[in-house]
């Protein structure tokens, strides 16, 4: 059975870098509706063009929109193997229409990452991204440093910037917007079964190795793709 993936928790929590990696190490497609909204903002696509000033006050996109992308996605051939969730559902409109869409699949796994709020000021003021492929900078990186300024990034070759919405005053709504919309989804999941809370304050790798033992452990039980991949 395919294993299918939500990761859960707010800006800067690190959903991105453990949904990437989790993502490669099981061989399983990662949809991020973040990234493909930045995607639709830089091809001025007319969802991007809609979506680019809500993202940059740090807002929600409208649920039809962000339904719509997920669905069409969910519909391809490639997910057959599972599916990695990154940054939806985030309302509960969302997370309704998602059981709808899973009806008939495998159970999702929810991965909760929480870290306190002053770290995640911290890591999301002063993250870099490619500015070409939107791939997070190596830790360490600066911003504003000359080392920043020389670097290249590893997948493409582009240079690196801030994020538009990682100003520390968007990074702030970003959070507000959070506790109202999407904490609620804890207690909407934490009921399940496949509810896998996480400490993402320790390292990245550290945080990495208890996500695959949480997820392997109740893909076990339940029977579902737990070893897809490796
Ligand atoms: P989205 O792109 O999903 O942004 P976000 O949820 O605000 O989260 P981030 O991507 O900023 O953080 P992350 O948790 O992925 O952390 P990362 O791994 O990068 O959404 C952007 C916008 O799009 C939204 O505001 C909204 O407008 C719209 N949108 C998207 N989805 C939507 C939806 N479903 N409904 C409505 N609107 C939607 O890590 C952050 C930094 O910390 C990096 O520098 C990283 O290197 C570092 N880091 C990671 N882990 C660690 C660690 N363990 N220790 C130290 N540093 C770490
Ligand atoms: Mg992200």
């Amino acid at each position: 059975m395919a294993l299918n993936v939500i990761f859960l928790g707010p800006p800067g929590a690190g959903k991105g870098t453990q949904a990437d990696r989790f993502a490669q190490v099981k061989g399983i497609p990662k949809i991020s509706t973040g990234d493909i909204l930045r995607e639709a903002v830089a091809n001025k696509t007319a969802i991007g063009l809609r979506a680019k000033a809500i993202m940059d006050r740090g807002e929600l996109v409208t649920d039809e929109v962000i339904i719509g992308i997920v669905k069409e996605r969910l519909d391809r051939p490639n997910v057959a193997k599972g599916i990695i969730l990154d940054g939806f559902p985030r309302t509960v409109a969302q997370a309704q229409a998602l059981d709808g869409l899973m009806a008939g699949r495998s159970p999702l796994i929810v991965v909760d990452i929480q870290v306190p709020d002053a770290e995640l000021v911290r890591r999301l003021t002063s993250r870099l991204v490619c500015g070409q492929c939107g791939s997070n900078a190596p830790a360490g990186l600066a911003a504003g440093s000359p080392a920043a300024a020389a670097a290249r990034c590893p997948k493409c070759g582009g240079s690196f910037v801030q994020r538009a919405d990682d100003n520390e005053m968007v990074v702030r709504e970003r959070l507000k917007v959070y506790e109202k919309n999407t904490r609620p989804l804890v207690e909407f999941y934490q009921k399940r079964p496949s509810f896998c809370p996480i400490d993402g304050s320790q390292s990245p790798s550290r945080v990495a190795e208890m996500i695959e033992m949480a997820v392997d452990t109740f893909a076990i039980t339940a029977g579902v793709g737990g070893g897809a991949g490796r």
